[in-house]
């Protein structure tokens, strides 16, 4: 699946299938180094970070039923995309320190990112970006845009759960200066009946690495 951009007066998103692989979706952008490590270099072009708008709500519980498929988010699959996309909405039009941000890789948004207070001052982190635009630098960029907003908007730390399992996520995190806070043994218990294990992470936004 991919979803197309629109403009922030449009009422609707475009959802096709997803491209096949080598397909120019799929393929880094042309004059990108030959040699950057896992094609990041080709996020040099054509993408950038936003603040999403309520008009992106329903992008972002698509991409989030999406990447729920792959077990590496709390979110579990089926996702109640028209209650995920109301309740969305409810928050990107709220005032106050919550928020969420778009990767957009020319007219396509491939990622989000949100950050939810759930304590004054400690910003929440959830990230997801579509399997095949990730390992190209993205991640970095929708983490330093949350970072940014939490220095602005004066929180002292931004703090995540992620599996144990899940390596991608976990050396983005550190790359970022998060460290590990804690461990919840077996806290979750998932829809087929197992548990599962998550770690504790974060980062003082006025302490820099
Ligand atoms: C986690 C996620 C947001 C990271 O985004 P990304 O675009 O893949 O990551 P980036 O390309 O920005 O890489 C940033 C850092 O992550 C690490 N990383 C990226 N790809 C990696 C890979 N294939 N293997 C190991 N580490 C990797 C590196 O530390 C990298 O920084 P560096 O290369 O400068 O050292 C993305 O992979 C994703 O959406 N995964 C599925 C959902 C998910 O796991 N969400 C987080 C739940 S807590």
């Amino acid at each position: 699946m991919t979803i197309e951009a629109t403009d922030a007066a449009a009422d609707h998103v475009r959802v096709t299938l997803r491209p096949a692989p080598g397909s120019a979706r799929a393929t880094p952008a042309a004059g990108t180094g030959a040699g950057c490590p896992r094609g990041r270099c080709g996020m040099l072009f054509g993408v950038r970070v936003r603040r999403a708008t309520v008009q992106d709500a329903e992008v972002i519980a698509l991409i989030l039923a999406e990447v729920a498929e792959e077990g590496l988010i709390a979110t579990e699959p089926p996702v109640d995309v028209p209650g995920r996309t109301q309740r969305l909405r409810t928050m990107l039009a709220s005032e106050g320190p919550s928020g969420s941000w778009i990767l957009e890789d020319g007219r396509q948004i491939v990622g989000s990112a949100g950050a939810h207070e759930t304590l004054p001052g400690v910003l929440s982190l959830g990230m997801a970006i579509v399997a095949e635009a990730r390992g190209r630098g993205g991640g970095r960029m929708l983490l330093d845009a949350v970072l940014a907003h939490a220095a602005e908007c004066g929180a002292h730390k931004v703090d995540l759960e992620v599996w144990p399992d899940n390596g991608r996520a976990i050396a983005l995190y550190v790359a970022a200066g998060f460290s590990v806070e804690g461990f919840r043994r077996d806290h979750y218990r998932r829809r087929d009946g197992s548990l599962r294990s998550a770690l504790l992470m974060a980062r003082h936004v006025d302490r820099l690495p």
